[in-house]
């Protein structure tokens, strides 16, 4: 099924309006025809198997890879052939857990880039919002960040997107890699302080902590997004677990028939 046939539909409101959006390396068609809207405040999950296009869909919407086909828009502003870094002024900010920190620099000079934009005066306050959610920055925020430790450096991450109040949130992998009570820790953060005032769109391998948030979900497989759904059926777990187990059962037969790679 393609995505201009299944839409996730937005609340309400202009937020990220996508439409039959397909990005091609070469040969391969990483995002095929997806079609999504998100309305202001929501937050929307990407689930699916690796390779299934998640990345690919959030770096298009940052301007991060040329998109083939389609449209992005986002409060009503056409974006799809926008520089990145105009994106980025329109605070559409492409969060990575692969994102990197300037080793060298101490953590509150990271956290300064992150609010380049702003004026000063902006910058301390939310320099002083990140430091009252994650004080741990605070208590090294003069030591380089290259000696933090991979929890602490994606907190980092996390807390220099702050800086630059971002509207629209891509959060990829946030979560990956982290111990639990460090997932939890930024999972409140989002729940706390992101969710309702920004939008945001977060791919993850882990279901289970992020539809603790999210508003609505949708499944990629091999490019095409190919099932949504809302938070009553996220919170029902062994109906979760059921849509799951069909689409991914359907992804390793697709891809047994397929000859492989
Ligand atoms: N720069 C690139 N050049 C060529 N192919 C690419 C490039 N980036 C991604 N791909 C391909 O596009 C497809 C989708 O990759 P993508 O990284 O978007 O998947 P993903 O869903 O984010 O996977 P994961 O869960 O492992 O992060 C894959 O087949 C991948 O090999
Ligand atoms: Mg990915």
């Amino acid at each position: 099924m393609r995505g201009d046939e299944m839409t996730v539909q937005a609340a309400g409101g202009v937020g990220l309006k996508v439409k039959n959006l397909s990005v091609m390396f070469g040969q391969v068609r990483a995002v095929r025809s997806v079609a999504m809207s998100v309305g202001p405040g929501e937050i929307v999950a990407i689930f699916g198997a690796n390779g299934s296009g998640k990345t690919t869909f959030l770096k298009a919407i940052a301007g991060l890879v040329p998109v083939s086909s389609g449209r992005i828009t986002w409060r009503g502003e056409d974006i799809t052939a926008m520089p990145p870094h105009e994106r980025v002024a329109r605070g559409v900010h492409y969060v990575s857990e692969r994102a990197r920190v300037a080793l060298r620099m101490t953590v509150r000079e990271n956290l300064d880039v992150g609010g380049y934009l702003r004026t000063s005066g902006q910058r301390k306050t939310s320099r002083d919002r990140v430091y009252g959610l994650f004080p741990v920055l605070s208590e090294k925020s003069a030591a380089p960040a290259g000696i933090l430790s991979g929890g602490e450096r994606q907190m980092l991450v996390i807390g220099r997107a702050l800086m630059g109040n971002p509207s629209l949130f891509l959060f990829d992998e946030p979560f990956l890699g982290l111990a639990h009570e460090i997932r939890d820790r930024i999972l409140s953060v989002i729940e706390g302080e992101i969710k309702g005032k920004a939008t945001i769109l977060l791919a993850e391998h882990d279901v289970e902590a992020v539809c603790r948030v999210l508003d609505r979900y949708c499944i990629f497989l091999n490019g095409e997004m190919i099932h949504q759904g809302g938070r009553s059926e996220a919170a029902d777990g062994g109906r979760l677990r059921a849509v799951f187990r069909k689409f991914y059962q359907i992804g390793r037969n697709e891809n047994a028939g397929g000859g492989g790679t």
